[in-house]
């Protein structure tokens, strides 16, 4: 390995990429280990971090993961689930009980490096059922909590310096332990000794090299989306290579965004990879594809398979399927796909299809930006000269637009109605606020568990706060609810009917108009930057007396999209959106998805 660098070992959650990011910033690298990983896998570091886990309990049971770890010599640091294994493995006693939620104080206790330059009282955040209630030989307690209740807590931080083996009982992975960070780089920099060499310059310089080194003689191709991974990666691979060896192919599938193809390669153009720049308009495919299907899963399926299809087609028409296919992979990409615990893995990545898995095992694949994160690949993308405007774009799911034309036969679901309608009104008429359930169905995410539930509808002008309290109400407390949209435009609509329809090119030109309204709202209220992402999406619901299908616009906060919060917008931009999606042909209704993930993932299918 060039650099120094840690293993955070992954059980579930995403406690493992938080922690490997806040390393990363650091200037070390770190990496993301499954807990079944053979031993030799985790010889190349200097330091061993275990991860909390959402699921698996240190009390009683023996957890499966590779013990080889504790006859390493390099220092061991647990969080929460680590820590009451590592209490475990040397003596200690861990019990069910002593539950801590939230944040709470911890105490030092006398001075240790863990804790260098912080005080004696620190706040961290906790959230835990089993405790350690005793400690080994070798081992003493270096904090203990203080919860809001004024309960104290032992063993909130343990560790034995002859071992070199430490646990936090709290998470300094999450924001809410202000100075996480700052132990985290103590475990790092002070008590494993890494020297911080990791940097995004020192990352572009060794990735060229590398690409030069693998690619050889050859040339390579890849599928650009425009998208802001993909992007990265073309450029990198051109800096390493030169354009005259990388060939740039855009597929408009129909399901991209108002003019988006056109933009995708100007953008290309302006980026100076011109040279062989290849462009297929295949959307009369992707809708015969579509046509007729509704199940959601079917969708992505053929809107997949069809990618494949023509991208070896094209492959195949412009002489450049000898070529290496470069893909702009990042890391999660790789771990949601390759570990077997994540607790939120749905969805196949595109990049990890079966025919691309053939490809990589192949070795016909290059992949620059497999080893980054997300906030790493834009701050690459600054480093190779590529405008903020781009690096700033909102993700944008492969099946585009295809998985936000919501489909039905036409036929009511209104599964658990009966039970549902009554509770929901009761709540929201609490807090002041009219409601309708809705006949369809959109996926959310319970207790790391997906399922397609009713949306609820909102209609009342009552103050933001006071709605969130009743969406967390409604979703919590009506079995069969995970989503609520709050209605943008005057009166309340007394039914929603379906309407039969599946992927259309009228359908996906009206949810364009519409999303090109919101997102230049956005930009014009100066709220683009501040949103993660705010899919616009088209539901086959007439509301009320109107006829015409239905508008819902999701705006989120988020960091990664494993969780968000609904954005507010002004109520001036409220109307506004209100008013210019109304007055598109065939549009009944606009809604607001006023849902945090969880319990509403932030596409609806
Ligand atoms: P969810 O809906 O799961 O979305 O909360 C989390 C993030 O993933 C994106 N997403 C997809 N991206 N293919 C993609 O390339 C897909 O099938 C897909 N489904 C969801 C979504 O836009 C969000 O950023």
């Amino acid at each position: 390995m060039r650099h120094d660098a840690i293993a955070v070992i992954d059980f579930g959650g995403q406690y493992a990429h938080l922690i490997a990011t806040k390393i990363r910033r650091r200037g070390v690298l770190a990496e993301i280990r499954q807990p079944e990983d053979p031993i030799e896998a985790f010889r190349p570091y200097k330091g061993i971090i275990i991860s909390g886990s959402p699921s698996l309990s240190s009390h009683g049971e023996d957890s499966a993961y590779t013990k080889g770890i504790y006859d390493l010599d390099v220092p061991i640091l647990g969080f929460c689930f680590g820590h009451q294994e590592i209490a475990k493995r040397y003596g200690g006693g861990v019990v069910h009980g002593g539950r801590e939620w939230g944040k709470a104080d911890l105490h030092v206790v006398g001075e240790h490096p863990l804790f260098g330059g912080l005080s004696p009282v620190e706040q961290v955040w906790m959230s835990h059922y089993d405790s350690v209630v005793s400690v080994g030989p070798g081992f003493r307690e270096l904090g203990h909590s203080v919860t809001g209740d004024g309960s104290d807590h032992r063993f909130a931080a343990i560790g034995s310096d002859a071992l070199r083996r430490y646990g936090f009982q709290f998470h300094p992975e999450v924001d809410d332990t202000v100075h996480g960070d700052d132990m985290i780089a103590n475990f790092v920099l002070e008590i494993c000794g890494c020297t911080p060499s990791w940097s995004m310059d020192a990352f572009l310089d060794e990735e060229v090299e590398k690409v030069r080194a693998r690619v050889g003689g050859e040339s390579v191709f890849l599928l650009a989306s425009g998208g802001v991974d993909s992007t990265v990666a073309a450029v990198l691979l051109g800096r390493a290579l030169g354009s005259g060896r990388v060939h740039v192919l855009h597929i408009d599938n129909g399901l991209m965004r108002k003019d988006e193809s056109a933009q995708v390669l100007r953008m290309f153009e302006e980026l100076g990879l011109s040279e062989h720049l290849h462009f297929r308009d295949a959307s009369d495919g992707f809708l015969r594809a579509l046509d007729g299907v509704v199940e959601p899963e079917a969708k992505r399926r053929r809107i997949g398979d069809t990618f494949i299809q023509v991208f070896q087609e094209e492959a195949e028409r412009l002489g450049i399927a000898h070529h290496l296919l470069g893909q702009g992979t990042i890391y999660p990409d790789t771990i949601e796909t390759g570990g077997t615990r994540r607790a939120d893995t749905i969805k196949t990545h595109h990049n990890r299809v079966p025919i691309i898995e053939e490809m990589i095992a192949r070795g016909q694949v290059v992949e620059p930006l497999a080893e980054l994160y997300k906030v790493e690949v834009r701050e690459l993308g600054e480093r190779l000269g590529i405008p903020a405007s781009m690096l700033g774009r909102h993700p944008f799911p492969g099946p585009g637009l295809g998985v936000r034309a919501l489909c039905s036969d036409g036929i009511p679901d209104e599964h658990g109605f009966g039970a549902l309608a009554p509770a929901a009104a009761a709540l929201a008429s609490s807090f002041g606020l009219e409601s309708l359930p809705l006949p369809i169905r959109s996926v959310g995410v319970k207790a790391d568990l997906r399922a397609y539930e009713h949306p609820v509808l909102l209609s009342g002008d009552v103050p933001w706060q006071r709605l969130m309290l009743a969406v967390s109400a409604i979703t919590a407390k009506v079995p069969g609810v995970n989503r609520c949209v709050w209605n943008l435009a005057s009166g309340h609509p007394a039914s929603a009917r379906p309407l039969a329809a599946t992927v259309t090119r009228p359908r996906l030109d009206l949810l364009r108009e519409a999303d090109h309204i919101v997102m230049e709202a956005l930009r014009t209220w100066g709220l683009y930057d501040q949103v993660w992402q705010c899919p616009t999406v088209l539901l086959p619901l007439s509301l009320g007396e109107r006829s015409g299908e239905t508008v819902v616009l999701r705006p989120i906060r988020s960091q990664r999209a494993m969780t968000a919060t609904p954005v507010e917008f002004p109520a001036a931009m409220r109307s506004r959106l209100a008013r210019d999606i109304l007055a598109l042909p065939g549009v009944s209704g606009v809604l607001l998805d006023v849902t945090s993930k969880p319990p509403g993932t932030i596409e609806w299918e």
